[in-house]
């Protein structure tokens, strides 16, 4: 079964083919981020305008990779939810009108579902149950993974999540939009010590986490570094690296400590990260070496949005025979209430 994956939920429009027997043939992805950089975040009308105009050619460069026709599809599976309304819609609207003209099945994604299965890609890949931790810009959970379909939220951020902490905090360092991956980066020039912020919710006896007071933490070092010194042409370069530096130890810390406990209390011995933030090589490293536990991260090219990851959960729903969704969108959806 050969299913065509369409992603369009914030930024990135992604498009992938996905054969049940061979795999992933081909994928193809066009981001925004230039677009959105002058505006310093994303300007949902303009993502929408610019996926209409991304997904035809994606898909036939996809179908031009892959060396398929357009009829040898058998599905086309797309993200029906979170992300922002009108972007969803015009892969929504692209994926019903295409499986209309073909008379093929269409299936709706859960956005995080994709993400979360998206380790599944790799050939060294995690078997279920395992424990997943979900973060992307706009949300951080621990889920309990038993099977396709079967997901049971462990905790997550009760205000911010991971990844917009990070974008947040390097907005306000300064830094050029989008912020995460440059803050991580920056981190790595950073002397140890020379800063110290919170670990919110450590100690919480559950999976919840807490991520706005780690920001304000550092928006209030700011200010008080920029009434000691000069700052009109922004903060000292060591000095706002040693502030990545710390900001991103206590996002891990808290992110590391918690997916400890998130598989004591499963008893789970796999862990799974995936998401925007899954790319971060600090995350990777501390959660890579657990005791006693493997852990799996998407391949580098999947951990960010994309198309392959979508095409590959809607295969995943088709070997279910899961039935046709209605063509709606659906910009606030928590995973666990996806029903299979
Ligand atoms: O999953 P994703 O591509 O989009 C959402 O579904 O949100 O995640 C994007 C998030 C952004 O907040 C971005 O700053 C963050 O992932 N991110 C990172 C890194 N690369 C991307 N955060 C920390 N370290 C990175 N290396
Ligand atoms: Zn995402």
């Amino acid at each position: 079964m050969l299913v065509l994956g369409i992603e369009s939920s914030c930024d990135e429009t992604g498009v992938a083919l996905y054969d049940t027997e061979q795999g992933l043939l081909a994928h193809q992805l066009h981001t925004q981020i230039a677009m959105h950089a002058e505006y310093g975040g994303v300007v949902p009308e303009l993502a929408s305008r610019d996926h209409i105009h991304r997904l035809t050619p994606l898909t036939q460069a996809c179908l031009q990779e892959a060396d398929k026709t357009i009829d040898q599809i058998d599905a086309i599976a797309y993200t029906q939810g979170p992300g922002l309304g009108g972007a969803l819609l015009t892969g929504a609207s692209f994926a019903n009108a295409l499986a209309f003209a073909l008379n093929k099945p269409v299936i709706p994604v859960h956005h995080l579902e994709g993400h979360m299965l998206s380790p599944l890609l790799s050939e060294h890949k995690p078997s279920f149950p395992f424990v997943a931790l979900l973060v992307s810009g706009g949300h951080t959970q621990f889920m309990a993974v038993k099977n396709i379909g079967d997901y049971t939220l462990l905790g997550e951020s009760i205000d911010d999540a991971a990844g917009e902490a990070f974008d947040k905090t390097a907005k306000l360092l300064g830094l050029p939009y989008p912020g995460g991956a440059k803050l991580a980066e920056l981190a790595k020039l950073g002397q140890p010590g020379t800063f110290h912020f919170p670990r919110p919710m450590l100690h919480s006896h559950d999976l919840n986490m807490s991520f706005s007071g780690l920001k304000t933490a550092v928006l209030t070092t700011v200010n008080k570094i920029k009434s000691e010194i000069d700052c009109t042409n922004g903060l000292p370069e060591q000095t706002r690296n040693n502030i990545c530096q710390e900001f991103q130890n206590a996002v891990i810390d808290v992110l590391s400590s918690k997916a400890r406990q998130a598989l004591k209390q499963t008893g789970f011995r796999q862990l799974v990260v995936a998401g925007g933030v899954g790319a971060n090589w600090q995350l990777r490293q501390q959660l890579s070496n657990l005791p006693g536990i493997e852990t799996f991260f998407p391949p580098m090219a999947y951990c960010t949005d994309n198309g392959a990851m979508i095409a590959f959960a809607g295969a995943m729903h088709l070997a279910q025979a899961q039935p046709a969704g209605s063509f709606n969108v659906k910009a606030r959806w928590p995973l666990n209430e996806i029903v299979h």
